[in-house]
């Protein structure tokens, strides 16, 4: 038998590199003692795969890597570590100047069990760092930023160069449809609704993010669009169709304001979580007029200031409320909202009053790297950091 001496970390023979299709098999084999939950091995493979076939991911929507000694040929290299990069269409807004950008999520960092802790998988941080700083570019153009959701902290992707962002959320529990009550006035949302409402919510996107930056601001966001959407609800259709026979097939909820206006989300599930019970997740929530954000949101202020909260709020209780009863259909333990705007805070205040604002430390804290200019880098607000943006 050949015995392979691992090479250090800083070896100038270790490259990010792309897996072959046998070497990707590898990959989830082992990456699924991880991540399967309760889904068997062979049905999260087939998961995998399905995911990166959708209208997001194909055609280099996604992007496999590894980081191998180059020196040693495909299919019989060690994989020293293993991610994924996400294509995302993203905007970026400046005083008066708002541009398309691609930007790219990162997702299923790994090491193998047998090669952790010798600086593998900060080297391949690095390393993909400097590859995404123009990968998937038209014309020499650098990409602008890029996002990351961790769950082992702040520390170690901080040192590669993907900082912390807010990282909040507010969980509601079930409710049972049982009663009819004030709050029953939201329409449900399917499939075939997503494609007009996704479409309306990036051309108010676009207006709102440029409107009044000020000079020592840069605004960022990945758009939420219907093919974000749709990968996410292609992984909870195929886990609810495999591990419960079931379709979930209800996908939001949309409510009309006393002020004419309209709020809405769309959702996703979680299922075969090993912890402590499923989630129905906010992916993206639009208010129409109130989307956005104001400084105080991270300083948890939530006091009310308008006659135009009030005439907003009863609609938003209601689409959190219809995420309630679909959360109990589910038998989900509750409702996430990821950094809720503080109309939805105090929607769910007159839904549940002790409802508290949670600051993540550890789990999926929303990260992000900035690639352009160092300068700027203090600079960037990030809007839209919600549940859609998770990869
Ligand atoms: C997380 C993981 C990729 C780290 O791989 P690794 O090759 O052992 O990491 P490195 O040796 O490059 O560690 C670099 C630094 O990160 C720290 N680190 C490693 N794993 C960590 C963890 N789980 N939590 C917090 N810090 C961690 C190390 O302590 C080290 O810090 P030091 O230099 O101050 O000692 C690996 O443990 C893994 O695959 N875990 C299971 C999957 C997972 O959790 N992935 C991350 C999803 S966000």
């Amino acid at each position: 038998m050949v015995t392979y001496e691992l090479p250090p970390c800083d070896s100038p023979n270790l490259a990010l590199l792309h897996p072959t299709q046998e070497e990707k098999v590898k990959i989830w084999k082992l990456n699924g003692a991880s991540w399967s939950g309760t889904m068997s091995l062979p049905v999260y493979i087939r998961r995998e795969i399905t995911l990166e076939n959708q209208a997001f991911t194909k055609d280099g929507g996604i992007t496999f890597w590894v980081l191998v000694d180059s020196s040693l040929p495909p299919n019989e290299r060690p994989i020293l570590g293993s991610c994924e990069s996400l294509r995302k269409r993203a905007l970026v807004a400046r005083t008066g100047k708002l541009e398309d950008a691609v930007s790219h999520g990162i997702g299923s960092v790994f090491c193998n069990p047998d090669y952790r802790g010798r600086g593998y998988a900060q080297r391949m941080m690095d390393e993909l760092g400097k590859k995404l700083n123009t990968w998937n570019q038209h014309n020499g153009k650098r990409t602008d930023f890029t996002v990351l959701y961790s769950d082992i902290g702040k520390r170690f992707y901080s040192r590669s160069g993907w900082e912390a962002f807010p990282s909040s959320h507010i969980a509601l529990p079930p409710v049972s449809s049982e009663k009819e009550t004030a709050l029953s006035g939201a329409r449900i949302l399917r499939a075939d609704d997503l494609d007009d409402l996704c479409s309306m919510d990036e051309k108010l996107l676009r207006a709102d993010i440029v409107r009044d930056v000020p000079s020592n601001k840069v605004r960022v966001a990945l758009i939420p669009d219907l093919e974000t959407m749709q990968w996410h609800h292609a992984r909870e259709e195929f886990a609810g169709k495999e591990m419960l026979g079931r379709m979930p097939d209800i996908k939001g909820a949309h409510a009309d304001c006393e002020d004419g206006s309209q709020a809405w989300c769309i959702w996703t599930r979680t299922f075969g979580s090993t912890e402590a019970g499923n989630t129905l997740n906010i992916l993206r929530f639009f208010i129409e007029g109130g989307n956005v954000r104001d400084e105080s949101e991270t300083k948890d202020d939530f006091t009310e200031s308008s006659s135009i909260d009030q005439a907003k709020l009863h609609g938003i209780a209601a689409v959190l409320h219809a995420a309630q009863v679909e959360a109990a259909s589910w038998d989900m333990k509750d409702v996430q909202i990821w950094n809720p705007s503080r109309l939805i805070v105090l929607a769910a205040r007159q839904i549940e009053p002790s409802t508290e604002l949670i600051h993540r430390a550890d789990e999926s804290i929303a990260s992000l790297r900035w690639h352009g200019d160092p300068e700027d880098r203090a600079k960037v607000e990030w809007v839209g950091n919600e549940k859609y943006a998770w990869c």
